[in-house]
């Protein structure tokens, strides 16, 4: 039996146990980074994150990150406090204080804050928000190349009129539910249905699937509004790769000619397989295309966001 593997498995770096951590405008030592037990984050999953990536000092992507973050603390009334150039700056410190300006993610984390009563009520958290970055030395494990194995899972996704999936909440329960399901079913992660049974995503990353040359991904309704997503349709259209976003069932999964996820965490990830049947031929000409152009829509990016700040 393979190893069980995870789309956000990162090579081995002791650093990682020595980091510095932002902790409300503080940089504390992993050890000692702690929020209260009060903290609505802790309490109700009453928050909101980023995952960003920092390649040669800049943060890629920034803006469409701060746009989907900000978008979302707007729509539960969390007022973030802050300015997007004072998490850039924040985050550029935490960088700085651990040494690093590229193979780093940081996981950007904004609560309503500590609360007066371990209650519901949003009210109560009177001392909001908290906000923490932890940024870790970060290179995707090479293990990842031989691709992830999925399996379907009864979990789905939800409405956007109970809890939008767009939002990337601090309450993943959902997808974590997913999660134990693909794994409980001898898999990675947990390919998620729509309410409809049409294929939508995986409980941490987009999914793609290749045929005939097309790259067909769901129609976005129900799924994380994916940056990488985003940037993948962008680059399919930008290089005349046929690309739709459109219902597919699993049918038409199993019998795709390639399949890969997206994240900002390891960018386009390889799906060796679903539910137990082989993806292909075990090539993935047009992934890897793709790969190669996302490389240098990153590295042309990040080089724009860098002049544009000189
Ligand atoms: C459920 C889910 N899907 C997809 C993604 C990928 O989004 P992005 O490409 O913006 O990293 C994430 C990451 O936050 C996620 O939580």
């Amino acid at each position: 039996m393979m190893d069980r593997q995870t789309t956000h498995a990162a090579e081995e770096d002791p650093r990682n146990e020595q980091l510095l951590i932002h902790v409300n405008g503080q940089l504390v030592p992993k050890d000692e980074a702690v929020v209260s037990v009060y903290d609505s984050g802790f309490m109700l999953g009453d928050g909101m994150w980023e995952g960003m990536r920092l390649y040669d000092g800049e943060w890629a992507f920034f803006d469409a990150h701060m746009d989907r973050l900000f978008q979302s603390c707007k729509a539960v009334a969390l007022n973030i406090g802050l300015s997007r150039d004072d998490i850039r700056a924040l985050l550029d410190d935490t960088a700085r204080a651990n040494g690093m300006t590229g193979d780093a993610h940081c996981r950007l984390m904004i609560t309503r804050g500590r609360k007066a009563k371990p209650f519901q009520h949003p009210s109560l958290s009177k001392w909001g928000p908290t906000i923490v970055a932890i940024v870790e030395h970060s290179v995707p494990a090479s293990g990842l190349a031989k691709g992830i194995r999925l399996a379907s899972v009864p979990q789905v996704r939800g409405l956007p009129h109970a809890q939008d999936p767009k939002f990337n909440s601090h309450s993943k329960l959902n997808c974590v539910i997913a999660c134990l399901q693909a794994e409980a079913a001898g898999a990675d992660e947990g390919l998620m249905l729509d309410p409809h049974g049409f294929v939508n995503t995986t409980n941490a990353c987009n999914f793609f699937i290749v045929r005939d040359g097309e790259v067909w991904t769901s129609t976005g309704d129900y799924c994380m509004n994916g940056v990488t997503r985003a940037n993948v349709i962008r680059i399919c259209r930008a290089n005349g790769i046929p690309v739709k976003e459109k219902n597919f069932s699993l049918y038409e999964a199993y019998g795709a000619d390639e399949a890969f996820l997206t994240g900002t965490f390891g960018a386009q990830t390889r799906v060796a397989s679903i539910d137990g049947k082989d993806i292909g031929d075990g090539t993935c000409p047009v992934t890897e295309r793709i790969r190669a152009l996302y490389k240098d829509l990153v590295a042309r990016t990040v080089a724009e966001q860098k002049a544009a700040r000189q």
